[in-house]
């Protein structure tokens, strides 16, 4: 679905300084590049940051700041990657599935309303594939439980309208947590992490957390976890953060160019949602009548990679079963037979989005 060397070729020369600096610099724990880039994420989303491990980590020290533990209930959607919902049930509290919207992929709060207790301590808002999710109907709907935003998917997307009109994903809830991951909207070159928020107690007590609940070297007030972003990951990320917008307007350009080549077709549901905020991590289309693997299937042979993010709903996953949904997810049921991602990233042209398109309109054109 990418191909990194393509994607790097236009900073390649800096980024290999940058690991050459960081391996010339004998510090490979934290120092300068970490800390240079904390400054410089922070600056660019207008929020306190604290770099760690991964983005699952993030959400596990989200949580675990937030006091969550036994006993508690965490909302969130089934329609997700596994990290979102691994995170409560390695803390011991149970995971509440709550749908999504069809249009979105995001959570619904219609749905949150449904299965909110007196026990839930906590949602964890996904902002799937490069969009943010409604923050202020959630508010609306729980007010004063405390959101994490799981914004693996989604660094740099915008609210266009609104209350939150403006703000970057992840800086409006409790916490927004980020991944690092190397498929990400800011790839690393390996598994990197962040935690995001506005309030400084909370950060500084996740900063805790993340450095083995230690208060200073060998003081250890709380019981942690050990997760930092490597210094090589922190330097090539300094590196991308610079590219980051003109890596998304690329993207626009892509997704503009799906919307054209599909538009007419009538089976192919293009993605809704799309707006000057939307950072395209993903451009995934809906495939109805049942013939989305068919789909998938046939674009494979014309040498076209394509994903299902997700095949189930993490409601039907083994791991996850135990925690029997209380309703229907009826949006999340009906988007794993039809959702599939599409190639899209700066390692493409809007002729390589053409072919593929023609690809699929050849799908259901064939005779
Ligand atoms: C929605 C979501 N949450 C969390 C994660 C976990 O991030 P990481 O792989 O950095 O642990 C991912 C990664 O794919 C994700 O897509």
């Amino acid at each position: 679905m990418l191909d990194f060397q393509r994607i790097h070729e236009p900073y390649k020369a800096s980024l290999d300084q940058a690991l050459l600096d960081v391996a010339n610099s004998g510090q490979y724990i934290g120092g300068p590049e970490v800390v240079g880039f904390e400054s410089e994420l922070s600056r660019f989303l207008d929020a306190g940051v604290c770099t760690v491990g991964n983005g699952t980590d993030a959400l596990q020290i989200a949580l675990m700041a937030l006091g969550i533990g036994p006993g508690d209930e965490v909302v969130v959607p089934a329609f997700t990657y596994a990290a979102s919902a691994e995170v409560i049930g390695l803390l011991g509290a149970t995971a509440v599935w709550c749908d999504v919207h069809k249009s979105t992929f995001c959570i619904n709060s219609e749905s949150l309303s449904k299965v909110l207790t007196q026990n839930t301590k906590a949602i964890i808002a996904v902002h799937l594939y490069g969009a943010c999710a409604d923050i202020e109907s959630i508010e609306k709907i729980a007010p004063g439980i405390p959101i994490v935003e799981d914004t693996a998917q989604a660094f740099g997307a915008k609210w266009t309208s609104g209350k939150y009109a403006g703000r970057f994903a992840g800086t409006v809830g409790a916490f927004g947590t980020l991944s690092f991951f190397p498929t990400k909207s800011l790839g690393a070159m390996g598994d990197g992490g962040a935690l995001v928020s506005k309030d400084t107690k909370l950060l500084n007590l996740a900063s805790k957390i993340a450095k083995h609940g230690q208060r200073e070297k060998y003081v250890h007030e709380m019981i942690g976890v050990n997760s930092r972003l490597d210094p090589l990951q922190a330097a090539v990320l300094r590196v991308k953060l610079k590219y980051f917008n003109t890596s998304v307007e690329s993207r626009k350009v892509l997704a503009k160019a799906y919307a054209d080549g599909l538009a007419h077709l009538k089976q192919v549901i293009c993605p809704q949602n799309i707006d000057e905020g939307h950072i395209l991590h993903q451009y995934t289309i809906r495939v109805t009548n049942g013939d989305r693997d068919a789909l998938k299937a046939h674009l494979k042979q014309s040498g076209i990679d394509s994903m299902i993010y997700y095949p189930m709903g993490l409601h039907q996953q083994e791991a996850y079963r135990h925690w029997e949904p209380n309703y229907t997810l009826e949006a999340t049921n009906t988007l794993v037979q039809e959702v599939l991602s599409l190639p899209i990233g700066e390692h493409l042209s809007t002729e390589d989005v053409s072919y593929i398109a023609a690809a699929i309109e050849a799908f259901y054109n064939h005779d």
